[in-house]
């Protein structure tokens, strides 16, 4: 498999995207545009790792982690539901990887525990989550991300904005990794989707499945039908007849990324009164339900075929093992520990 230069041969030309969600339940309609959406538009680009993320998911859930087997399935099903298809990517399950596990120790030694206590995101979370007292695990996720990352030498992450703080890290620990070792890991960019947040219908400034304002990608017709009319619109819109303000609405925001092609000029038929908020409501669930009912096609035939997805997944992660067992030894030789199989 090696060269002699301690490098690993490219099992392909093309370059490499890693990146993957939390195991802690279905994904929704922020995780669509924020991700999973790019996902499948770069699949025939890149050589594409997608990640489930169970270790991390322990993170949070650790204490009831009985929730962690369904979800990743949902996940994976999830994933290949909005069309990433199984002969291109590669599917990753995280706690098959050792290297993944391996390499974080390693990193740890290159990271201040004051770098990680001041990681924004990390502090966002343990604000949400109540940690006063967070756990070594959780506190440093971002190394073990970073793991995720480096060990099949990833070189583009799409990621939303709030993965920013550890794609700085990872980019600093390999940077210094590399520096010290004369090392070759490779230094990943970050790739932003153009719709990095989408706010929850109920006005929130994000959806979130804490938030209780998620439409997931499996959900049915009926239960986006359901949401999208609880949504709140212009507050100052009392009746039909009401010029409404679209610019104040969430649900006009949807149909700028939902509904793209009548976006303007339902933008102008609220300004008139020529749509009411139910009329535009339904047209909204429309737009997303057209969305996903391919989604919910190809759903249903993984939820048939349970046993593919599990091969998907473990063939996946075989390849990543072999990938990332290579890595771990070309780390473990440039930090001379090294002493052969
Ligand atoms: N932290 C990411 C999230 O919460 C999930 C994740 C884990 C990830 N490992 C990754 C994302 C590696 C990109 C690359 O969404």
């Amino acid at each position: 498999m090696r060269d002699g230069k301690g490098k690993i041969p490219m099992p392909t030309e093309k370059k490499r995207i890693l990146t993957g969600d939390r195991t802690t339940g279905k994904l929704h309609l922020g995780h669509y545009v924020g991700s999973l959406k790019s996902r499948v538009a770069l699949q025939n680009e890149y050589d594409s790792f997608i990640l489930l993320a169970d270790i991390q998911a322990l993170t949070t859930h650790f204490e009831n982690p009985e929730l962690l087997e369904h979800s990743i399935y949902d996940v994976a099903m999830d994933n290949l539901s909005v069309g990433l298809d199984p002969n291109k990517i590669t599917m990753v399950q995280q706690s098959r990887i050792p290297s993944i596990g391996e390499l974080t120790v390693y990193y740890s030694m290159l990271v201040s525990v004051n770098a990680l206590r001041h990681n924004p995101t990390i502090k966002t979370e343990a604000a949400n989550y109540g940690y006063n007292d967070m756990t070594y695990g959780f506190l440093g996720y971002p190394v073990s991300q970073s793991a995720d990352i480096t060990f099949c030498k990833a070189n583009l992450v799409p990621v939303g904005e709030d993965q920013k703080p550890h794609m700085e890290m990872t980019r600093k620990i390999v940077r210094r990794f590399n520096e010290l070792y004369n090392g070759n890991l490779v230094e990943p960019e970050i790739m932003l989707s153009d719709c990095p947040r989408l706010m929850g219908l109920d006005g929130n400034a994000k959806m979130g499945k804490s938030l209780g304002n998620a439409i997931y990608l499996s959900d049915d017709r009926e239960t986006v039908e359901k949401k999208v009319r609880a949504a709140v619109t212009d507050k100052n819109r009392i009746s039909v007849k009401d010029p409404g303000n679209p610019d104040v609405c969430v649900v006009n925001k949807y149909h700028k990324i939902f509904n793209p092609d009548e976006h303007e000029n339902i933008c102008s038929m609220c300004k008139n009164a020529g749509i009411g908020c139910v009329a535009c409501k339904k047209a909204l669930a429309e737009a997303i339900n057209t969305l996903l009912d391919p989604f919910r096609e190809r759903r249903h035939y993984y939820e048939n075929h349970r046993d593919e997805v599990t091969e998907i997944i473990k063939s996946g992660s075989d390849r990543a093992n072999r990938i990332g067992n290579e890595t771990v030894k070309e780390v473990k030789e440039a930090m001379h520990i090294y002493i052969g199989d």
